[in-house]
């Protein structure tokens, strides 16, 4: 069944929030949607959903992160969350959202992506243990769970510090 992966709009809000609050059996990861996209981290461009037959069975987000020193700064983009609907997973959807929202987070000029997730997953689109570079993630995490992708090639060479997602994160 063809899908179609296009940016949310404000139409898609409510479905976006029943989505995630399925998907994850909670109702945190649905409320953080809402708070990033007040939030100035959001990209509307990268809020991504995916259709089936003008049903709403997927959604990514993108947002701005910045990735410290102690004298530096870095911009980048951090996946989270994302979500497909119980009755559509495990064939692939997850993937085509992925990879869409790199591409057109490349197309946008973003130089590189951070995720926390599943290795075996993130390891497929290009994503490394972001300790690679020394980049750091805020909390304690299993070091290979911590991820980074370069869009640009070497974006990442300079690169090192500790990951500072916005506020709203401390929701979940
Ligand atoms: C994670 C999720 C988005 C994947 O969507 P999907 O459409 O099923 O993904 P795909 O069909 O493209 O790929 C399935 C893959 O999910 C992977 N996967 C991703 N996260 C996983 C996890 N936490 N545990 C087990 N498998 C996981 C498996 O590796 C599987 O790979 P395989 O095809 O080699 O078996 C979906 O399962 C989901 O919504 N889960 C609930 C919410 C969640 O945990 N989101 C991720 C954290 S932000």
């Amino acid at each position: 069944m063809p899908i179609t992966i296009r940016p949310e709009t404000q139409q898609d809000h409510k479905i976006i929030y029943q989505l995630n609050k399925h998907a994850f059996e909670r109702d945190n990861e649905a409320k953080l949607v809402n708070h990033l996209r007040e939030s100035s981290a959001f990209i509307p461009d990268l809020s991504l959903v995916a259709e089936m037959e003008n049903q709403i069975i997927g959604h990514i987000l993108f947002v701005k992160i910045l990735i410290k020193n102690s004298t530096q700064h870095f911009e980048s983009l951090a996946l989270a969350p994302m979500a497909v609907h119980h009755d559509f997973q495990k064939q692939g959807f997850g993937a085509r959202l992925i990879q869409e929202g790199l591409n057109r987070a490349t197309e946008l000029g973003f130089k590189s992506v951070i995720v926390l997730g599943y290795e075996q997953f993130y390891i497929k689109f290009g994503f490394e243990p972001a300790q690679k570079w020394g980049i750091k993630a805020p909390f304690d995490v299993p070091s290979e769970a911590f991820m980074a992708i370069e869009l640009v090639p070497n974006a990442l060479e300079n690169v090192n510090g500790m990951v500072q997602y916005p506020k709203e994160f401390e929701l979940v």
